[in-house]
């Protein structure tokens, strides 16, 4: 462990560390533009010089590029150094557009903040700015070339970390261009991650443009609900609307990055026609008198079918708190069924994945990133779990050996790019007792349950890719609760009627089966068929907890109040102006929530 002083504060470090980290680990902040944590160094900027003052070596440095070292006295405030940063900012600012007013990184932009940290407010340069023209980068990126301070961040997540091959760097000396060899929609599934790590406005995300100031944003840490990883976001709202998803630190999970699936997935969240109102028989109600009109036909349906005839039926979309909640609502009620999966098989594949996995051998995505040897098997990557695609290429990326079992692993063109293979007949053939840190990855959406027991058995670490953000809830609760199935329940015959919690069921349920109530914050054909409809908040409008495929349980915040959101002046986008207390669309709950509500109006005890 290097000990070396930094601004006379002693510091000691890992091996390896180097002397900007090193400063960060003390509080100290270097500027830096083209150092990230998560794709090193590249010493392109020059921003981050520093004065060695003892030690192996001396004089003027770059902070990112220096590995600490026992005896370093560093100074970050020498006047030479303060004078060489301040040198750096002026001359990056020779070509900046200096559009900070009208750029939509203004406010979140690290060029902006350094450039006012370091004093430099004056320019002295006459000469003409060089100019570039912008490129088509698809619908969700916008390209603005001009704000380029060359610190080649970009072309180092897109090309290294995340493989893509239609993005990259071109021309030479003064005048290079980041870009693709052509207007086009960028390939990547990851290529949303620009926005976040360009520390200028050269990337930005085209689908909130110009909507919002970073402090006028909604925001708080939040889980991606698109599969089941839970990767860490910050989501940014304004006037009820979901604007945009960030991606948030957490080492262990996704790093530093989301895949586009979770970043734009917007439109369901703010689609004014969601559920916003509750309705009985179609017509539009308060949501007390929805829940006082479902506890009377309840108490009818169970005095005419009994307990045994109703099926609570949530769904792996659902919070843990909700799941819970259903259990509850099953215990008073009676009811003769449980279910958090339609499908008995993916119920069957969940419950055993969770049942196999435990402290020992469940794996989080840093493990994958550091592993030394991967099976991949029974699973696309790329679109069951994007962010496992991404961390084992990062593993590939430092000398780990991939392998595909078996045929049943599709294996797209995109996925081709990330990572070389070898293929395997079957796990005995991967040679897992040659690697210090092997692990397998498995889906459980298109084999058995044989796969699943026999990777388990192999007694090495184990991802399972399951299907929804609360999938490995779902099936803690579900072993505990006695749940089963929903397709189960149906051919034992004894369903009459369900209330449905934010479930997914296949369309074609039989016209017999009264739906009581539909909970949910998306349209779906329950919702369509429900007697008493009863809106709830999506995950941005609401407090809840995810428990991830690796039984990680992880918490997420209300990012904003729910309601119809502003979407401009125009009468057609605009709720109606009434005068009013309440957001039009606001008066709705999340599914713990109206199932607590529910338990009140049963006069059962609301822990
Ligand atoms: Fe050190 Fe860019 S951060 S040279």
């Amino acid at each position: 462990m290097p000990e070396l002083i930094i601004d006379d504060i002693p510091a000691h470090v890992p091996e390896g560390t180097n002397v900007l980290e090193a400063a960060r680990s003390i509080g100290i902040t270097i500027p830096h533009f083209c150092w990230h944590p998560a794709l090193g160094k590249a010493g392109a900027c020059r921003a981050c010089a520093v004065k060695m003052l003892e030690g192996p070596i001396k004089g003027i440095q770059m902070s990112c590029m220096l590995p600490a070292q026992d005896g370093m006295v560093v100074s970050t405030t020498d006047g030479e150094a303060v004078a060489m940063r301040r040198a750096v900012i002026e001359w990056l600012m020779i070509n900046h557009p200096h559009d900070c007013p009208v750029c939509d990184e203004g406010g979140e932009c690290q060029l902006q903040d350094y450039t006012i940290a370091g004093g430099h407010s004056i320019r002295r340069y006459n000469g003409l700015k060089r100019t570039h023209v912008n490129q088509y980068l698809g619908e969700q990126i916008e390209h603005e070339m001009n704000r380029c301070i060359q610190c080649y961040r970009c072309v180092h997540f897109y090309q290294e970390y995340a493989g893509g091959t239609d993005f990259g760097v071109m021309g030479r000396a003064g005048s290079v261009y980041f870009g693709r060899q052509q207007d086009g929609q960028l390939e990547s599934p990851f290529s949303g991650n620009l926005a976040d790590i360009c520390p200028t406005g050269v990337f930005t995300d085209k689908t909130a443009r110009f909507r919002a100031r970073y402090w006028d944003y909604d925001m708080a840490p939040s889980i991606c609900p698109g599969c089941s990883l839970g990767c860490n976001t910050v989501p940014m709202a304004r006037y009820r609307e979901l604007l945009k998803v960030t991606a948030r630190r957490n080492d262990e999970v996704n790093g530093w990055f989301i895949c586009d699936r979770g970043r734009f997935s917007n439109t369901a969240v703010n689609a004014p026609e969601r559920p916003r109102q509750a309705q009985v028989d179609d017509e539009a109600v308060s949501m007390d008198i929805a829940l006082d009109s479902l506890i009377e036909r309840l108490t009818g349906f169970l005095e005419l079918h009994g307990p045994e005839g109703l099926a609570i039926v949530g769904s792996p979309r659902m919070s843990q708190e909700a799941a819970i909640m259903a259990a509850r609502l099953r215990e008073v009620t009676g009811a003769g069924t449980l279910c958090y999966f339609g499908d008995v098989l993916h119920a069957e594949r969940t419950l055993e994945a969770v049942s196999l996995l435990n402290t020992d051998n469940s794996t989080s995505q840093e493990d994958v990133r550091q592993a030394d040897l991967i099976a991949i098997m029974e699973c696309d990557l790329l679109t069951e779990a994007p962010m496992m695609a991404l961390a084992v290429r990062q593993a590939w990326r430092n000398g780990a050996r991939i392998f595909i079992v078996g045929s049943e692993c599709r294996l797209d063109s995109g996925q081709q790019n990330l990572y070389e293979v070898g293929a395997a007949v079957s796990l005995a053939a991967v040679p897992f007792t040659e690697a210090r840190r092997p692990l397998v990855i498995c889906g459980i959406r298109h084999k058995g349950l044989e796969a699943i027991r026999d990777t388990a058995q192999l007694g090495v670490k184990t991802s399972f890719i399951m299907d929804g953000p609360n999938a490995f809830g779902c099936a803690m609760l579900a072993l505990e609760q006695g749940a089963i199935s929903f397709s189960e329940a149906l051919a034992g015959g004894r369903v009459k009627g369900i209330i449905s919690l934010e479930a997914d069921l296949p369309p074609e349920l039989s016209p017999e089966i009264r739906v009581l109530a539909a909970a949910d914050w998306l349209s779906t054909h329950l919702t369509e068929k429900a007697e008493v409809v009863l809106p709830v908040t999506s995950w941005v409008e609401m407090d809840g907890t995810y428990v991830n495929n690796e039984g990680r349980t992880q918490h997420f915040k209300q990012v904003m109040k729910p309601g119809v959101p502003i979407k401009g002046l125009t009468p057609e986008l605009h709720p109606p102006r009434i005068h009013r207390h309440d957001p039009p669309g606001g008066d709705i709950l999340p599914t713990e929530k109206i199932i607590s509500e529910l338990l009140e109006r049963l006069g059962a005890a609301n822990e």
